[in-house]
């Protein structure tokens, strides 16, 4: 029997029955398994071979009706390549396990070499803990915290600060206008300064003082804008302000407490306060709070830390107060500044750009 009848009368199923051209069975089996590329098609493709009605089967059938020379022959020819096809089966078989665990090995895959994602803790803003820093420290010594709108009416702003428009004095805070036809035809506007602050607070609690002798004792810490943007300026900052208003607060009281905040903010006595002459429209007289430390990298160097004054009459009028009977100071202070120098922090940025490596010193 050649090799052409043996294919012609067992083929199976996509093996050309009627070739002319001699099959080879192995061949066939290795192209099969070769384009299966799941192991059920392989499986499935086994089945033409090697299964009940595969083509190796029927051949071995086919050795029955054979003389027993010719059994010998081709059963040792029907092994051969059973064997064949049984080991490229086998091949294929592994290869196809292979893949399929790459495969999922490559979806699923972990590298180990990556470092641990961890829960991120998050920490408080250097300048958020100054302004909790001095919540605590103003609040120690009975001062009450006052919060209040950033979009602020111009009267608030400016004019109740002794500020009215066409003012000169405006032109040191310009900032971002919201509406220029906000209130009674003033504008909105991003507050410039929390001073705002004592005019709200004050009229709110004027009755108090007035008829109950409770005094105005309050700091307002918040977001600040004005038009500005370099290394020392940013357009949104934070101050704090602060109000005393009773019947005899002098500047002595406002030495007393700022110095009192100042030693015990840096954590030193080791520092010196001074009080420079300076401008505000709410405030008469003004100064600038300059302040030395005795010891440190920063030894020895006078450093603006705050504007104050005493209460301009007008304001204290503006609070709804007879201005005969009460008086006190006022003071506001930059909250990036007093972080700055607690940290020796050289670049104001730093603090809006959101960068761990810096933020992280902190945490
Ligand atoms: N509001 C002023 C500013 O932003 C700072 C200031 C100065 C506040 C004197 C005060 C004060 O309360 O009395 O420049």
């Amino acid at each position: 029997m050649t090799e052409s009848s043996l294919t012609q009368r067992i083929a199976p199923a996509g093996i050309p029955a009627s070739g002319q051209q001699p099959i080879d069975i192995v061949a066939a089996a290795l192209a099969d398994f070769a384009a299966c590329d799941t192991a059920t098609a392989l499986e499935d493709a086994k089945a033409k071979y090697l299964g009940k009605t595969g083509a190796i089967t029927a051949l071995l059938k086919g050795l029955g009706e054979m003389t027993p020379e010719h059994k010998k022959l081709h059963g040792a020819e029907i092994n051969e390549k059973k064997t064949a096809i049984e080991a490229a089966l086998k091949a294929r078989r592994e290869s196809l396990a292979n893949e399929a665990l790459n495969a999922k090995l490559a979806s699923e895959s972990i590298d180990v070499t990556l470092p641990g994602r961890g829960r991120g803790v998050g920490g408080i803003h250097p300048v958020i803990q100054t302004w909790q820093r001095c919540e605590d420290i103003f609040g120690s010594i009975g001062f009450d915290v006052a919060d209040g709108p950033e979009i602020e009416a111009d009267w608030f702003n400016f004019t109740a600060l002794n500020n009215p428009p066409n003012h000169p004095a405006r032109s040191m805070q310009d900032t971002f206008y919201v509406d220029m036809n906000g209130t009674d035809g003033l504008p909105l506007l991003l507050r410039t300064h929390t001073s705002p602050m004592q005019v709200r607070y004050a009229r709110m609690h004027a009755a108090d003082l007035s008829n109950k002798g409770k005094p105005i004792k309050v700091i307002a810490p918040g977001r600040t804008y004005r038009v500005d943007s370099d290394a020392t300026h940013s357009p949104m900052f934070h101050q704090i302000e602060g109000l005393w208003i009773d019947e005899h607060i002098s500047f002595a009281d406002l030495k007393g407490v700022y110095t009192d905040f100042l030693r015990r903010f840096f954590e030193t006595d080791a520092l010196t306060v001074r009080f420079r002459p300076s401008y505000f429209p709410f405030t008469e007289p003004s100064a600038e709070i300059d302040m030395k430390f005795d010891s440190g990298p920063l030894k020895g160097k006078w450093l603006e830390i705050s504007g104050s004054g005493q209460v301009h009459p007008s304001v204290v009028k503006n609070f709804g107060l007879d201005p005969e009977r009460f008086i006190g100071f006022a003071f506001g202070s930059g909250l990036e500044r007093l972080t700055m120098l607690k940290h020796g922090i050289g670049d104001l940025r730093l603090f809006f750009e959101g960068d761990h490596r810096f933020l992280k010193q902190f945490a």
